[in-house]
């Protein structure tokens, strides 16, 4: 088998700019059948030449009604390939095909049960009045010739339809989202009772094509990777060394932004353990001092974003002769359409090596390019990569810097780090670290009065966030327990010199960013 034939089976999201579109794709994969998201803006000819084993089109904020709202060829739906619409996808299917969508005064928004009212395909193994998330505005009062209904809620008199002679489907509710209940089993079945598509997308495989892929790609050339300890990079940094070995080099920066213990972590892990080729480059005092006085947050971001481009590019040259640049690039990074430039994208310059190939000329390496971060983890842990790294919460590109609000210095930051490691520590002990998006300290730029024995203090404040989300674009601040917070509280105000007070920021994302800088 090739990497070609794991993607023959593979299943067409058309997105039409739902915030749940990334979810179906989750779930096809978890389904180990693959998956593409592309723009519902796709023509007919590119959609009939990804040959697709079917086509899900995904729902979104837009009415069918609407001017400008977003369409797709008739021809489609006579092309022969089965088809799931879901909340705008079926609307979209009913209004293209000749049926009546209305507009409604109320959204659905919500549970709701479903009523199975006629046998399909689509419901084999469901529960009879399970729960099913809603989230529309208009309502479907007539349909397309062909087509039946095959459920129902108690709002939606039309919460399914079908015409099962040209397999095409269309469900109110998102199956997609954990609150549909049998919402998985609807997703199986329509991809193998209704598109017949086979499970053959096993990450295991996977890596053994990346590998082989990667030593055909490179040939005897060498491969740079810039290594920041995060799942990402390491994954990638562990492929290209079993496809490659000692031709890769990787470059780890050390901005002196980093957690406590870091760099002795990264050299310990990589290059005793996996005998990587790993140069560190101690770039600590040039961070630092260009970031003297410096307290405006998106300043900071540049500046660091810059430094660590001209320290890498330096250290490449004194290196030698690179023809590639391997990155941890995934595939959310890639996806082109709209819904997934979530308001983080613009409201912060994310750090990355972005320009970096160009300005050295290097050709990009980018083996995780078709996973999710779910994919990856499951990919490191085939690698046979230690859980340490795996289960790792993200880590800002800009480190500690924007979590310093103000500016930076040696001081705070090893304040920061001493608080920062007391809140690892103490999430780890409470088995809670690994089901928490992330968990971390901010120092505020602000001194507070307290007491301490008979005197009086005026010191720093430190901020605990800890937040609950699936991708980062959106996060809930998570509901820690009273007696840890009590714990982190004393440690910190205990251990830490300099701090006389503890509060925890229990703002959600949105209107609040998950950090603060
Ligand atoms: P915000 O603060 O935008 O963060 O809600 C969303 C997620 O992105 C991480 N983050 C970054 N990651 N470079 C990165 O690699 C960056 O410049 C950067 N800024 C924020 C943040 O930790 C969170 O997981």
């Amino acid at each position: 088998m090739t990497t070609d034939t794991l993607h023959e089976q593979k299943i067409l999201i058309l997105d039409y700019g739902s915030q749940y579109t990334q979810n179906i794709a989750r779930k096809v994969r978890e389904c180990q059948v693959f998956c593409e998201i592309h723009p519902c803006t796709w023509s007919l000819k590119q959609i009939l030449d990804f040959k697709p084993k079917g086509i899900i089109l995904s729902g979104g904020p837009a009415s069918v009604l609407a001017p400008g709202a977003p369409v797709c060829d008739p021809q489609l739906f006579k092309a022969g390939i089965p088809i799931l619409g879901i909340c705008y996808g079926m609307q979209l299917i009913t209004h293209t095909l000749g049926g009546t969508v209305n507009p409604s005064a109320n959204r659905e928004f919500g549970r709701a049960e479903l009523k199975i009212r006629e046998y399909s395909h689509l419901f084999t193994g469901v529960n009879n009045n399970s729960q099913v998330w809603m989230s529309h505005g208009d309502k479907i009062s007539r349909l397309p010739q062909g087509f039946n209904t095959t459920a129902f809620t108690t709002n939606s008199p039309v919460a399914a339809i079908e015409n099962p002679v040209n397999k095409i489907y269309g469900l109110q509710f998102h199956p997609e989202v954990v609150h549909t209940i049998d919402g998985e089993k609807i997703l199986q079945n329509f991809l193998f009772e209704i598109c017949a598509a086979k499970q053959n997308w096993q990450i295991g495989s996977l890596a053994k094509f990346s590998i082989e892929n990667i030593k055909k790609t490179v040939g005897k050339s060498k491969v740079l990777c810039g290594l920041s300890g995060g799942v990402d990079s390491s994954v990638v940094a562990i492929l290209v060394h079993k496809a490659i070995g000692d031709k890769l080099t990787c470059i780890f920066v050390d901005n002196g932004l980093l957690r406590s213990g870091e760099r002795d972590k990264v050299e310990k892990t990589f290059r005793d353990n996996f005998h990587i080729n790993l140069i560190v480059v101690d770039a600590a005092d040039e961070f630092l001092s260009r970031l003297k006085d410096v307290t405006d947050p998106e300043k900071k971001r540049k500046i660091i974003g810059n430094v660590f481009i001209e320290v890498f590019e330096k250290e490449a040259k004194r290196l030698g002769n690179f023809k590639f640049l391997a990155q941890g690039t995934l595939y959310p990074d890639v996806i082109e359409s709209v819904s997934f430039k979530g308001p983080s994208a613009v409201i912060k310059s994310h750090h990355n090596v972005g320009g970096l190939p160009e300005k050295m000329a290097l050709k990009l390496l980018e083996p995780l390019r078709e996973l999710f971060k779910d994919e990856v983890r499951i990919m490191g842990r085939e690698l046979g990569m230690p859980e340490e790294i795996i289960g790792r919460q993200p880590f800002p590109g800009p480190g500690l810097a924007i979590r310093i609000l103000g500016a930076v210095t040696k001081d705070r930051l090893t304040l920061l780090q001493a608080a920062d490691k007391i809140i690892i520590e103490e999430i780890k002990r409470a088995g809670l670290y690994n089901k928490i998006w992330q968990s971390f300290a901010v120092l505020l730029p602000i001194k507070t009065v307290g007491v301490m024995g008979d005197s009086r203090t005026y010191e720093n404040v430190i901020a605990i966030r800890a937040v609950n989300s699936s991708d980062g674009m959106t996060a809930d601040w998570v509901q820690l327990p009273y007696d840890l917070l009590g714990v982190l509280s004393n440690r910190i105000i205990n251990e830490v010199q300099g701090v006389n007070r503890v509060v925890y920021d229990i703002s959600s994302k949105p209107p609040g960013t998950i950090e603060w800088e």
